[in-house]
């Protein structure tokens, strides 16, 4: 006897969003304002994506997007009362900490609020408009982008669906599966000889703004969260297992990567939470196929130093909603390549800025010809704090390019 499955619940929307993380809700969200309906489809559950903690800094630029879309709608506005407006960076190298003042050299300021926060304040605002998202869904599959797009999937229950759209955008992330779909593309890349140790831990701030370190064992980073829990970084091997490091020996890493002739130290506690975060440089090209359109980390990732990877997704969802909208409202998709040229200019600059302060402030290890790149270098860092032209390029990399 052979048993014939039930046919897919149907349904029709504009435009179907693959990911339902930051990128995929604001592109719904802006897309809502402009009138046009959307459907969120994740894999994850909500809870999984508030627990996965990624980087912590947003250019004025991200914080406009959040404040000047009707994100908070009246309500406080979450990312001013609770992020923390940082005026600068620290880089430290030599033992010694030298301030970068983006407020005196570029008259902007970024601000240090987890992503985890981002992504529920716009989770907050699509429930609270009504948005139709589905999260923990399985067997998402994306069909005909080149004619009429389709996107099956199966729901918690297990019973199977398929949602109509005239277009797909794909925001599902880093693995994305929305950009093998477009064919004929090409896959520009950077590997790094190595990855990045995360902590959140339990302890007072060691330091009011984030401290970028350069040191003889390798790249630290001091981040903060709250007043009592603080998020740190240390470079590593990609192969490091994080359960083979106790608390001790985490900071005792740590202390020895920041420690110098100033004396500073790192006030210490319980490790919450250590994980190794992926490393790498990626962008694919074109970032449309027929139908569908690539935003965020599907298109592009970059390394965590200057965290970049979240401001970038923010930008291209800006550009994209605007250019969308008028897309359908003319019903020319052609005019999608306006996102495509204005997202990758932005994209190839971050590139380059995530890169170069990677490369500026990491140890490559057994680079051939002895200790010359680590001298180097130092002379490099030297020169950068030194120089107003120097320094003033770094704070209007770090703080953001304005939006096409
Ligand atoms: C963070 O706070 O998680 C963070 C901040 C800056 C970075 C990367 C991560 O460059």
């Amino acid at each position: 006897m052979t048993t014939t499955s039930p046919p897919p619940a149907t349904h029709r929307t504009r435009v179907v969003v693959v990911g339902g993380g930051p990128a995929g809700l604001l592109t719904s969200h802006l897309l809502h304002r402009a009138g046009i309906d959307t459907v969120v489809l994740d894999r994850r559950t909500v809870h999984e994506i508030e627990t996965t903690h990624r980087a912590g800094i947003l250019e004025p630029d991200s914080v406009r997007l959040l404040t000047e879309t009707g994100v908070y709608d009246g309500g406080g506005q979450r990312v001013l009362t609770e992020g923390d407006r940082h005026g600068g960076i620290f880089l430290r190298f030599g033992g010694r900490s030298h301030h970068v003042d983006f407020e005196r050299l570029v008259g902007a300021s970024v601000w240090l609020y987890p992503q985890t926060e981002v992504f529920t304040d716009l989770h907050r605002a699509r429930t609270r408009d009504g948005g139709d998202l589905r999260y923990g869904v399985a067997d998402v599959q994306v069909h005909d982008v080149e004619t009429s797009p389709r996107v099956t999937y199966t729901d918690a229950d297990g019973s199977p669906h398929e949602v109509t759209a005239e277009v797909v955008v794909g925001a599902d992330g880093s693995r994305s599966a929305c950009r093998n779909l477009v064919a004929g593309n090409t896959r520009y890349t950077r590997e790094y000889p190595f990855a990045w140790f995360g902590i959140l831990c339990e302890a007072p701030k060691s330091a009011p703004e984030l401290v970028y370190t350069r040191s003889d064992r390798g790249f630290a980073l001091i981040s903060q969260r709250t007043d009592s829990v603080q998020r740190m970084y240390f470079q590593c091997d990609p192969a490091e297992n994080p359960d083979d490091w106790s608390d001790d020996r985490i900071w005792d890493e740590l202390q020895s990567r920041v420690a110098g002739e100033d004396g500073f130290s790192l006030a210490e506690g319980p490790v919450l939470d250590r994980s190794v975060l992926p490393f790498r440089s990626f962008v694919q090209t074109p970032v449309r196929h027929g139908r569908l359109v690539l935003a965020g980390d599907a298109a592009h990732t970059v390394p965590p130093t200057g965290a970049k990877g979240l401001n970038l997704a923010l930008a291209d969802v800006r550009v994209l909603a605007e250019v969308l909208e008028r897309a359908l409202r003319k019903e020319d998709l052609d005019l999608l390549d306006e996102y495509a040229d204005r997202a990758l200019a932005r994209v190839w600059k971050a590139q380059h800025f995530s890169y170069w302060l990677t490369t500026l402030l990491h140890r490559a290890p057994g680079a051939p010809g002895g200790d010359f790149d680590e001298l180097r270098q130092l002379g490099e860092l030297n020169s950068l704090v030194s120089s107003e032209a120097g320094s003033t390029y770094l704070a209007e990399g770090y703080t953001g390019w304005p939006t096409r």
